[in-house]
């Protein structure tokens, strides 16, 4: 075959999302991401199986033939095209982008207010509402535009999302509209028709993504403690028919136990980690839970701090420490963010620099409440920028007031300035703050804790600190 006849075409699972300041290939499949660079982008729109290096060579004719091959390599090593030997009929290259950075990546979606439970620690409190929810049409457009805005991802969540008619529906316009559905938020209790139409959809699809279903205590005890009678019985019926479902049609998706560590709970947390594993579950993340709505009336009752939790979870550490060492295979645990067996396995735990933006992971991120309003992230209720069944997703994302505080740095919480732990904490959550430049005071004491007991151990086994 001469070298003219070779044809770029883009594979299945890319798109073209980003801005157009920053236009970005991404997988839908793997998650990848990569930053096109000057003309690259308009190269990669030639990749529609219509256009051979002629073709190219005409267009571009600054170019040879051997650099317009040098140039395509890349992309083929890369998995991003394949190079065939003759023209097919014109591809869809789905591109989609926002007029200007920042990037609006991913949208924290709460698609509902109505929850069948009203556990005891919910910070959404009264929000949690019997009401009728946004109709599905509604949702849809707005959809449709964190498509045209270049929106990645999606996150799904609540209330309680499975009580949402219509989910299915806006589970495959998600796929439809080619938005990564990163994950569905659950109380794993509802294992209903359309629960099951909507697994047969993730799997047709090949999609990757978690859901997190929340498990309070590995006894009924303890889960039904903050969660009402019968929830434990239901939730455990939901976690095996999930993994049942995704061992037997060998699903991509994984299942992650989201946990609240309570007064009633926080003791034994091994044999905890061995009823999930037993399970046959991804892995475990918990937290001790921020003080808000109902949890705020419960404090007494419920709330256990880092400090009363610590011999529990130094055990623990311990413990998959030791597992790992031994070279046994350890579930995912992730433990208030002060530990994660992740680090273990890639001998790196990130710090941060004063000079990234606060809440950095989600730096590209927002949430939408159940009624459409944009917020800096799902907690943060009270402040609303816009609303997405009135204006469009990506003007409220870019307005001056959400990009001031997306955009404020670490090195800008001036209570924070001098303590030896910024470079561990990052400055906390900026939404438990007495105002925004305070210290985040529920979980300075968990740094000291973290600094004196975990870090020793971190360094024993050779994980380094990075940024
Ligand atoms: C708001 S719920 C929505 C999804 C679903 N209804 C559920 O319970 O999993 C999402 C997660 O937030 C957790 N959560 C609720 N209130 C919390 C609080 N005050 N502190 C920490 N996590 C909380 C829940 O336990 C759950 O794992
Ligand atoms: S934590 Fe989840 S299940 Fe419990 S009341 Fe809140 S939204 Fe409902
Ligand atoms: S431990 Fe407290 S004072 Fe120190 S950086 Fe974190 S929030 Fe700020």
């Amino acid at each position: 075959m001469s070298i003219k006849q070779k044809v770029p075409v883009l594979n299945d699972g890319w798109v073209i999302k980003g801005t157009k300041e920053i236009p970005r290939l991404v997988n839908l499949k793997t998650t990848k991401i990569i930053n096109l660079t000057g003309e690259t982008l308009d190269y990669i729109l030639l990749c529609d199986g219509t256009n051979d290096y002629l073709d190219i060579e005409q267009k571009y004719p600054q170019f040879d033939y051997e650099t317009i091959d040098s140039f395509y390599k890349q992309f083929e090593e890369e998995n991003v095209i394949s190079i065939i030997n003759k023209k097919i009929s014109k591809i869809n290259i789905d591109i989609a982008m926002g007029t200007k950075e920042p990037w609006l990546k991913e949208v924290h979606l709460d698609i509902t207010n109505n929850c069948n439970l009203r556990c005891r620690h919910c910070f959404w409190g009264e929000n949690l509402k019997k009401e009728e929810n946004i109709p599905y049409e509604k949702w849809e457009k707005a959809i449709d535009d964190m498509h045209n805005s270049g929106v990645a991802r999606i996150v799904l969540s609540g209330g309680e999302a499975l009580t949402y008619k219509e989910l299915y529906e806006i589970v495959k316009h998600i796929y439809d509209c080619n938005i990564m559905l990163a994950s569905i938020f659950t109380n794993g209790t509802i294992y209903n028709e359309q629960f099951k139409k909507i697994l047969d959809f993730i799997v047709e699809k090949n999609m990757r993504m978690v859901f997190y279903v929340s498990l309070d205590g590995f006894t009924a005890q303890q889960h039904d403690f903050i969660r009402g009678k019968g929830n434990f019985d239901k939730t455990i019926y939901f976690l095996k028919e999930l993994k049942k479902y995704k061992d037997a049609n060998n699903a991509e998706f994984k299942i992650i136990v989201n946990s609240l560590i309570h007064k009633q709970n926080y003791k034994d947390l091994i044999s905890w980690y061995y009823f999930i594993d037993d399970l046959g579950l991804y892995g475990w993340r918990f937290t001790t839970g921020r003080v808000s709505g109902f949890l705020k009336c419960n404090v007494d009752k419920i709330k256990v701090s880092v400090h009363d939790c610590e011999e529990e979870f130094l055990k623990l550490i311990n413990f998959l420490i030791d597992k790992y060492k031994k070279g046994e295979n350890i579930m995912y645990v992730n433990i208030e963010n002060l530990f994660s067996t992740k680090a273990l396995k890639d001998k790196v735990m990130y710090i941060f620099d004063e000079n990234l933006n606060i809440c950095d992971y989600k730096y590209n991120a927002c949430s939408v409440d159940p009624h459409g309003n944009v917020q800096f992230c799902t907690g943060w209720q009270n402040i609303k920028y816009g609303n997405v069944f009135k204006e469009n997703i990506e003007n409220i994302w870019l307005s001056p007031e959400l990009q001031k505080l997306k955009n404020m740095k670490i090195k800008e919480i001036k209570d924070c300035q001098d303590c030896r732990y910024l470079k561990y904490c990052g400055g906390g959550c900026r939404l438990e703050c007495k105002n925004i430049y305070a210290k985040d005071e529920t979980i300075c004491a968990n740094f000291k804790i973290f600094e004196e007991k975990i870090i020793p151990l971190l360094k024993a086994n050779n994980i380094r600190f990075d940024i």
